[in-house]
């Protein structure tokens, strides 16, 4: 049978269905159980990986993928591209098209990642904007099928920005049924559009989704408790101002009783320990974010090998 997600560009999670979604985790997991069996699935295959922003985690495991998975990768900084110096995004995407196999780009607006997956005639990968790190969220999502042995049915809260992970989580959660509650200082509450999209989901998958303004309300009965750093790359400017104004939204000792007694602690990383964190929780026995971070590996290899293999 044909994969359905061949040739696939992911910007945000909303060109899977479910079961889409439910068979990347699932590969994740069997590749991860068996990488030599998926050795060579992607010989011969090439990806192009751009950074306009820093990256450690999403550099090193795509490209480490790839290499293991039989291809190879091009990594650009965006600045020594043309693209870096006004090249139209257009004539960016058909020109990689004819060399590579696939592109992961790492940038700011949502938009040039939607206008390359339109332009391409090669799968586009969203490795992170200022909206959107699904990802993230495939290895955060495997980790917690690994952990807790089910998707569906657990309550994930989120404490802290409104930013890109809240919104992959609001639209990853909603579509495989997991209760996604989100607790964020006024005024920087997930975007609108992202919340209603999830709501919808949530008629369909049965999700309950919660966002709110009071973290101990939304930690109660937590399954996964979650947290991202305060200030995004692009965000830098407003560090000192927010570490202010999120102070009582750090995931403690004091916070997590909240949750169940059997919690998990996530966090995509980089990580400022005392801020959105404190030191007990993080490297504490609940947390499993090395774990999670290893994952992007596992998820990442299997979202290429249904993205660029006609398996
Ligand atoms: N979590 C994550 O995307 O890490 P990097 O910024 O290191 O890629
Ligand atoms: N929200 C963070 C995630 C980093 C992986 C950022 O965008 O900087």
């Amino acid at each position: 049978m044909m994969n359905s997600m061949y040739g696939k560009s992911i910007l945000n999670l909303t060109e899977l269905t479910k079961e889409e979604f439910l068979s990347i985790i699932e590969l994740a997991v069997a590749i991860k159980a068996d990488p030599e069996a998926y050795r060579g699935v992607l010989a011969g295959k090439i990806l192009a990986m751009i950074f306009e922003k820093n990256s450690t985690r999403t550099r090193v495991s795509f490209e480490a993928g790839i290499i293991q998975l039989g291809g190879q990768a091009i990594v650009l900084d965006s600045k020594s591209t043309q693209m870096g110096r006004g090249e139209p995004v257009k004539d960016t995407a058909k020109v990689m098209s004819s060399y590579v196999d696939g592109i992961m780009i790492r940038t700011y607006s949502d938009q040039i990642v939607a206008e390359l997956a339109k332009e391409a005639s090669i799968p586009v990968i969203n490795g992170l904007t200022d909206d959107h790190h699904p990802c993230q969220i495939l290895a955060d999502f495997q980790t917690i099928y690994e952990q807790k042995g089910k998707l569906e049915g657990i309550k994930l809260t989120y404490i802290g920005d409104g930013n890109n992970m809240a919104h992959s989580f609001l639209i990853g959660g909603s579509l495989v049924g997991m209760d996604i509650s989100i607790a964020t200082p006024k005024g920087y509450e997930p975007k609108a559009e992202f919340v209603e999209l999830a709501k919808k989901n949530a008629k369909v998958s049965g999700s309950i989704i919660e966002i709110v303004n009071d973290p101990d309300q939304a930690a109660k009965n937590a399954d996964v408790l979650v947290t991202d750093v305060w200030a995004s790359m692009g965000d830098e400017s407003e560090q000192k101002e927010r570490e202010v104004i999120f102070k009582e939204f750090q995931i403690n000792n004091r916070l997590s009783v909240q949750a169940k007694k059997d919690y998990l602690f996530l966090h995509c990383l980089p990580a400022h320990r005392g801020e959105e964190v404190s030191v007990d929780i993080i490297d504490g026995t609940h947390s499993a974010i090395y774990e999670e971070a290893a994952n992007r590996l596992h998820a990442q290899k299997a979202l290429m090998v249904k993205l660029m293999a006609n398996l």
